[in-house]
């Protein structure tokens, strides 16, 4: 293993806990991760010694407070290699993020008869808003299919581009585990003209990210999904698009002025920091990039390529046939989150039993209902693996799963 697990697991103090004597199995990562001591001790700390408005009040309890805050956003900056900390927006979660920029980036440049390419892959974050602007705009989609192993059907790519306005995709798929070609993409959208907006909620906590290698337009993520508190997601942008989009919501903090004919907006980041923002939260994200930049996003990455690996060797050897995983069955093309079918049994019912293990897992339609019905299933099964998962927990599921059958 790359990693010290061992060590690893012992910073997060839910995965210290027994129920009825067996240990706590989580794999729901992809769901929502654990969180470490040292994320949860930089809440409680500056709650107890520092907690105070930010950006509004002169007193020094204040400035230390929009210190901690505005520190917390070059965190996230230099963690996905933004040249700038202004790009980086404060938003309550990734979906809210998707919302800002779909919703103001669409209402000023999107007309009737206007194209948006989107793919199979997407969560309802980066669906249903699109869907609000068809019925407001009178915008089109077009979607990009998949292979036969749940990967994005690119052959005919430039065609679906042509006349596209915005190409909206997922970096990495929170139910098949695809990881997407996010530079490929982003090149030929823009050598098709349009923008690209990249969901990255799954693939930040899981991967090295370089917005600037990318070349995408913007990106949204969620704190909660990599270690810190949930509450709080980001949005990054090119400066240059952000200072053109209007505000999204309207308040406190986001004007330079207000008269009662009107209101000028804030510079960026103010700009879309309407209200007062999750302080706190904000600050546990920070401890969690110092987190993950100290254990190292390639070692994360190189962890969770072992483990996927194990896994699928794992279920297609004990399960063989009785067991469907879907999405790409080569680990290097993936995620460690593995959607399954096993020998006919709901998945709800699936979980159930998992949970008398001790085996966290969902099961559902994982909010990507469309996807849903290109597999040709309502739910699946879902087990998601994080930097703080062993082989052991592979096997923990595997035994669950057996028992699963004796029962069904
Ligand atoms: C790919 C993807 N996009 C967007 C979201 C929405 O994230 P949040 O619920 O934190 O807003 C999720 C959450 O599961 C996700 O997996």
């Amino acid at each position: 293993m790359t990693l010290d697990v061992a060590r690893i697991r012992k910073d997060f103090p839910v995965l210290q806990r027994e129920i009825d004597g067996k240990p706590l199995v989580y794999l729901d990562s992809a769901n929502t991760s654990q969180k470490p001591q040292v994320v949860i001790d930089a809440m409680t700390s500056f709650m107890e010694t520092a907690y105070a408005p930010i950006n509004r009040s002169a007193y020094q309890l204040a400035a230390e407070a929009t210190d901690l805050y505005e520190g917390a956003r070059t965190k996230v900056a230099r963690f996905i290699n933004s040249t700038k900390s202004n790009e980086i927006i404060f938003t309550k979660n990734a979906t809210e993020a998707l919302n800002l920029v779909i919703m103001s980036w669409g209402r000023a440049n999107l007309h009737p008869g206007d194209v948006v390419l989107l793919t199979h892959l997407e969560h309802h974050a980066n669906i249903v808003p699109w869907h609000m602007l068809v019925a407001e705009r009178g915008i089109k989609l077009r979607w990009v299919p998949l292979t036969a192993d749940g990967q994005l059907e690119l052959t005919n790519l430039d065609s679906l581009l042509n006349g596209v306005k915005v190409f909206a995709f997922t970096a990495m798929s929170n139910v098949l585990g695809t990881i997407t070609p996010v530079v490929q993409l982003c090149a030929a959208a823009h050598k098709a003209g349009a923008l690209t907006i990249v969901d990255a909620c799954q693939s930040v906590p899981h991967l090295l990210t370089d917005v600037r290698a990318w070349g995408a337009d913007f990106i949204a993520f969620s704190s909660h999904k990599m270690c810190g508190p949930s509450g709080v997601g980001v949005l990054w942008g090119r400066e240059s698009l952000l200072d053109e989009l209007p505000p999204f919501l309207g308040g406190g903090n986001m004007i330079s002025d207000v008269r009662l004919d009107g209101f000028i907006p804030a510079e960026l980041p103010a700009k879309f920091e309407a209200g007062t923002p999750p302080i706190t939260e904000v600050i546990g994200l920070g401890a969690a990039i110092d987190y993950l930049e100290r254990i190292g996003m390639h070692n994360v990455r190189q962890h969770e390529l072992q483990l996927s690996t194990y896994v699928l060797n794992t279920l297609t050897q004990r399960f063989g046939d009785d067991i469907t995983i879907y999405g790409p069955s080569n680990s290097e093309q993936r995620s460690a989150t593995f959607s399954f079918s096993f020998r006919g049994i709901h998945p709800h019912d699936l979980s159930q039993v998992l949970d008398q293990h001790n085996v966290c897992i969902r099961a559902g339609h994982h909010c990507a209902k469309p996807l849903m019905r290109v597999l040709g299933t309502n739910a699946t099964a879902r087990a998601s693996f994080y930097l703080y998962n062993t082989e052991a927990d592979a096997d923990a599921l595997a035994n669950a799963l057996d028992s699963a059958s004796d029962i069904f």
